[in-house]
């Protein structure tokens, strides 16, 4: 087990904090940009995200390029001690760009090429711009590669979206060939004689066709690897001029465009964009579980690794409904990146913009200019923490649950009709909401939580739980047995199991691929619950999970049969009377459990009942509701992390001995009472 992993950026031994600065829109104002260096400290920030979207100021003529003003800045941040994440300039194309070569502008779904406008829609195949991408971003190479300042590549921003020229059709027809070999395998794989829709060659597809629901998938699978290609293309046009930086690209959350785990691979460190709304009251609990989930999504997908926080607001942003931040409420956000495993905290933006459509956007610098506001003292607020929380830096996060999400069962339920996609007008949202729940169940008993992929080792976890993992095939199927098989706890829910890699239901009885085995249970039917339906589950006394009851049920629901699972828990309502709500399968040395239903309450009963089950160490013992707990490290280098996102003051039980606020030097023993918006980081005495 990692210890205390090497910092993000060589030699920065803490907790990053800053955030996206842009220069490149003041060049003409000397004086805000030498105001800016006086504000850096004051605000504890020192570390900053140069050159985003600044292509136009780098290269503001085809092959003539401007560098003086960020070899200016450079030096600057340099002999101010800070560091820099320094940017590709790729998320947006200056106009000798975009207006010379209109070939490098996206062309959506109904065939229309986008103009040259607002940013992030470039078409990624397009060689006159991979081209000039690779030039400006090797000459940045070459120029600070070596520089002093330089902590971070950046690539681009915010991969995403999708491309339909005729160049990236036919590279599409190119991968589906790279796929599926022959044809037959395709139109096979496709179910294309459905309504006669059988492809006589490989670019005959019509994309955009709903009907042929595995044809998403794949298309969404080719944009992923498409994204990939491109970002592997900046990597490796700025890394050999600069040895020892490692590069980064913000992704967003569980953004469902791009399947996140076949990106990861490109990057060396994972980074996100976090914004999530943050009422107070029942809104800021809800947006703490969102942020959470997307949190522990980040580093699952490079477990146990430190991740970064690329983006948060100070204060509200723009894109949405613009509630202030409320006081305390910043902080908790900063201290949650922290404690979910991120080495870092940095903001959009530094300074609010005098036009743009972001210029209403929270900063830390108002139009104002000076460090006399609010969101300024609770941002240098925000810095002190995390010197105090330094300690923290490089501890992995231990994980013993992992939740699966998986992008291509997201996928799967949004291209699909019927039960798995409801009445929802968000495709997909009801698999969102459905592992949303489970997570939020589990992390409410008090356990740490790794969001995982399917692929993802599961040998770490004794409890592994896969709320309607559709799409199964029988590499993931192997995988789920094996981790029951070696002793883990495995759950799986509804609608798990029902297709395979190509969105065709498996035959022969669900869940398939060898689920039906594993949880010794066949599904007969799904079902969508209405809000009239009472479908309860009750719990059978001594069954192997001891469950409270009754629970209701909401949303779906499945007929099940055991075939070789004991019954924990039964359907009491309607036709289901009496049919098998929860099963527990002994496999190997664990078990394979099966729940049959969804709703919260069902969620947090069970949740409960196999956290115990599976002897997963929860952090401290049962938190009250809308105590958030999370450790990194471990023994006496650990560190506890607790924060109330209640609207009331909770008591929380503390793991045994004495442990001391890192930030107040306070000491703890057994019972700490925490109120409404406190956060707290705890280190066993001994150590500190
Ligand atoms: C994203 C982008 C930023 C900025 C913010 C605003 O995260 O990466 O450039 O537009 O949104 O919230
Ligand atoms: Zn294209």
């Amino acid at each position: 087990m990692t210890l205390r992993h090497p910092p993000i950026m060589p030699g920065c031994d803490h907790l990053l904090h800053g955030g996206d600065y842009n220069p490149d829109q003041w060049l003409g104002r000397p004086d805000v940009i030498n105001d800016d260096f006086r504000l850096f400290p004051l605000a504890g920030c020192s570390t900053f995200t140069i050159g985003v979207f600044a292509w136009a100021r780098l290269e503001p003529v085809e092959d003539r390029y401007d560098f003086g003003w960020l070899d200016r800045i450079m030096d600057h941040m340099a002999d101010a001690g800070h560091r820099v994440i320094l940017a590709t300039p790729s998320g947006a194309r200056p106009a000798w760009l975009g207006l010379g070569y209109p070939d490098t502008c996206r062309v959506d779904a109904t065939g229309h090429r986008e103009p040259w406008r607002s940013r992030h829609n470039h078409c990624p195949t397009s060689p006159v711009l991979r081209r000039k991408v690779v030039e400006i971003d090797a000459r940045l190479a070459e120029r600070y590669g070596r520089h002093p300042a330089l902590g971070l590549w950046h690539l681009g921003n915010e991969f995403n979206g999708e491309c339909y020229c005729e160049r990236c059709r036919s590279g599409f027809s190119d991968w589906l060939h790279r796929r599926y070999g022959d044809l037959a395998r395709l139109n096979d794989a496709w179910w294309t004689a459905f309504w006669s829709h059988t492809l006589p060659d490989w670019n005959a597809a019509s994309l955009g066709d709903e009907s042929i629901d595995g044809m998403r998938l794949d298309w969404l699978r080719y944009t992923s690897d498409q994204t990939a290609a491109f970002i592997r293309l900046e990597r490796d046009a700025v890394q050999p001029h600069s040895p020892g930086i490692a590069v980064t690209t913000n992704f967003m959350g569980a953004y469902p465009g791009l399947d996140y785990q076949r990106l990861a691979a490109a990057i060396d460190v994972v980074s996100n964009d976090s914004y999530p709304s943050l009422d107070l009251g029942h809104g800021l609990v809800d947006g703490i579980a969102e942020a959470c989930f997307n949190d522990d999504v980040m580093r699952g997908l490079r477990p146990g690794r430190p991740w970064l926080q690329m983006e948060c607001t100070p204060s509200v942003v723009n894109w949405k409904a613009g509630r202030l931040k409320r006081p305390g409420v910043h902080r908790l956000e900063v201290f949650r990146s922290i404690a979910d495993g991120a080495d870092g905290c940095l903001y959009f933006q530094w300074r609010k913009g005098a036009g743009g459509c972001e210029k209403h956007h929270g900063a830390v610098v108002d139009h104002v200019g000076h460090d006399r506001s609010r969101v300024f003292q609770e941002v240098a607020a925000a810095g002190r923490m995390l010197t105090a929380l330094r300690p923290a830096r490089g501890l992995p996060i231990n994980a013993m649950v992992a939740v699966i999400h998986d992008w291509e069962s997201r996928w799967a339920w949004a291209a699909s009709q019927g039960p798995v996609q409801g009445r929802d007008p968000k495709r997909g949202a009801r698999y969102e909401r459905h592992v949303r729940a489970w997570h939020r169940a589990l992390r409410r008993c008090g356990v740490v939580v790794d969001i995982v992929g399917p692929r993802t080792d599961l040998s770490p976890y004794r409890l592994v739980v896969a709320p309607g993992l559709h799409l199964v095939d029988s590499g993931v199927a192997d995988r789920l047995a094996h981790a029951a098989a070696q002793g883990a706890t495995v759950v799986a829910t509804t609608l798990t199991g029902y297709v395979d890699a190509s969105n065709r239901c498996h035959l022969g009885g669900w869940p398939g691929a060898g689920l039906r085995q594993l949880f010794g249970v066949w599904v007969e039917e799904p079902d969508e619950l209405m809000p009239g339906d009472a479908l309860r589950a009750l719990p059978v006394p001594a069954a192997p999970l001891s469950l409270p009851g009754p629970i209701p049920a909401s949303e779906l629901a499945e007929r099940i049969h055991v075939e070789d699972a004991a019954v924990c828990a039964i359907w009491d309502g309607q036709f289901y009377a009496g049919m098998p709500a929860v099963t527990w399968r002994q496999h190997g040395r664990g078990v394979a459990i099966w729940c049959a239903g969804r709703g919260e309450a069902l969620e947090t009963a069970l949740a409960e009942a196999v956290v115990t089950a599976s002897g997963a160490v929860r952090v401290v013992p049962r938190p009250p509701a809308e105590v958030w707990a999370s450790e990194r490290g471990a023994g006496c280098e650990r560190v506890l992390f607790l924060f109330n996102a209640g609207e009331h003051e909770a008591d929380v039980v503390l793991p045994g001995g004495a442990w001391k606020d890192l930030e107040d030097a306070s000491v703890h023993t057994r019972m700490l009472r925490l109120d409404t918006l406190a956060c707290l980081a705890l280190r066993p005495l001994e150590e500190v």
